[in-house]
């Protein structure tokens, strides 16, 4: 089979991937394809075939499994849940499971809230009437939330977002090693005064955790926990907010629908929003232990596969008519966080989130429109994160 070079894809493909995806599903569930990056991986879009890749054993995470595989790759933040497998995940997982409890997760409610209420105070004060949705609620809530979470509340945002914003959506080769470098430096200094002086947060539990066999996080560990965690908190998040209120905004039918029944249908309506423009636009990659067929292709021992999550999450043999808008869908099995052992370990706070931010935004702004002349949006590069610079709206 022929190899499909994404390199030929324009901007239009970043702004609006899911025609690109449905042609290629129509073809077949998995394509081997050429990136700007890689010279050859395999693109798995349809979704019984997505899920099933999620969860397949013979598609390992850790990089050494992989032809890309270079030694000078390695940094401290690489010993994450991203980027290995069992058994040295499921020790990672364990510990950190033992700290994140939904009860934390749950403690978190109030603030969260007051979080939300105070940055909507700040957009909506001085009769001021329209605002960057992103940079007034959808990227500082997250942020403040992992940021206090994790106890760092004095961390330097804007070096940290600029480090973390090149990782995820790189511009370039040089740029996102500067950043890897930096930001590594960066965490081991803060783990380090953590460990000196350490409070009731995450981090600290992290630092002092062990598990019934006295197992603990080594310190590359809890660098790459640290990096994840607040990489995950500042980079996702960010875009369910503001792809979804994107997405309410321009259906106006299903926004009135809401408007009319928050209790009946928000937690649905966030669903809906992570199946219809999720904030992860592609799996992070994985790799081919042995020779692996999937959806009748066959992937060649260390190449590596790349799961669309947005390709799945419209696949029309999952969800009838799947570019329609709908919040009384019920989208269940949506893959926005992903499967498997690697399962979204955020999603009850990220769930959270949204919902109260996307709640509280549409009570305090009655008539919340996109800005007609805004401008032609300014999308974030890259296949992994799916979401806008900036969202102009207003009330
Ligand atoms: C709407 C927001 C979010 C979305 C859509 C999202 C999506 C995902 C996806 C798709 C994966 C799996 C990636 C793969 O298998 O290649 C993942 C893993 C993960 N996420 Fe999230 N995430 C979100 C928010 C968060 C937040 C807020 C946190 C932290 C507080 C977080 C922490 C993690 C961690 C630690 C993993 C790795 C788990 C493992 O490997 O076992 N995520 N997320």
């Amino acid at each position: 089979m022929t190899i499909i070079d994404l390199r030929d894809q324009t901007e239009d493909f970043t702004a609006n991937p899911y025609p690109y995806y449905e042609k290629l599903r129509e073809a077949g569930p998995v394509h081997h394809v050429r990136t700007a990056d890689v010279e050859e991986m395999w693109l798995i879009v349809g979704y019984e075939e997505a899920r099933k890749a999620l969860a397949d054993p013979r598609l390992a995470k850790n990089w050494r499994t992989s032809e890309l595989w270079d030694e000078e790759l390695v940094t401290p933040m690489s010993s994450n849940m991203l980027e290995t497998d069992p058994p040295q995940h499921t020790r990672l997982r364990k510990l950190v499971a033992r700290e994140f409890t939904p009860r934390r997760v749950e403690a978190m409610r109030p603030r969260v809230q007051q979080i939300t209420d105070e940055l909507l105070d700040s957009m909506t004060a001085k009769g001021s009437s329209a605002a960057d949705l992103v940079d007034a609620l959808a990227f500082p809530l997250p942020m403040t939330v992992i940021c206090e979470l994790l106890g760092v509340p004095d961390l330097d945002r804007d070096r940290f977002r600029a480090w973390s914003s090149e990782i995820v959506a790189p511009t370039g080769n040089e740029a996102s090693i500067a950043a890897v470098g930096e930001m590594a430096a960066y965490l081991a200094e803060l783990i380090a005064d953590k460990s000196s002086s350490p409070g009731e947060d995450l981090l600290s539990a992290l630092i002092k955790a062990s598990d019934e066999d006295g197992d603990r996080l080594s310190p590359d560990e809890l660098v790459g926990m640290a990096f994840l965690l607040l990489v995950a908190g500042h980079e996702t998040t960010v875009n369910l907010i503001s792809n979804g209120v994107r997405a309410l905004l321009s259906h106006p039918d299903q926004l009135a629908a809401l408007r009319a029944d928050f209790d009946g249908l928000l937690d649905g309506a966030v669903e809906e929003m992570l199946r219809y423009d999720g904030p992860v636009e592609n799996s992070t990659f994985r790799f081919a232990r042995e020779s692996v067929e999937i959806g009748g292709l066959v992937i060649p021992q260390s190449k590596p596969v790349l799961v669309s999550l947005a390709g799945g999450d419209r696949d029309p043999a999952r969800y009838p008519d799947p570019d329609r808008f709908d919040i009384r869908r019920a989208p269940q099995g949506h893959l926005a966080f992903g499967h498997g052992i690697h399962f979204c370990l955020g999603a009850p706070l990220a769930r959270m989130e949204g919902r109260i931010a996307i709640r509280t935004l549409l009570e305090r702004c009655p008539d919340l429109e996109l800005t007609p002349d805004g401008g032609p949006l300014d999308w974030l590069p890259g296949l992994l994160i799916r979401g806008v610079r900036k969202l102009p709206v207003r009330w």
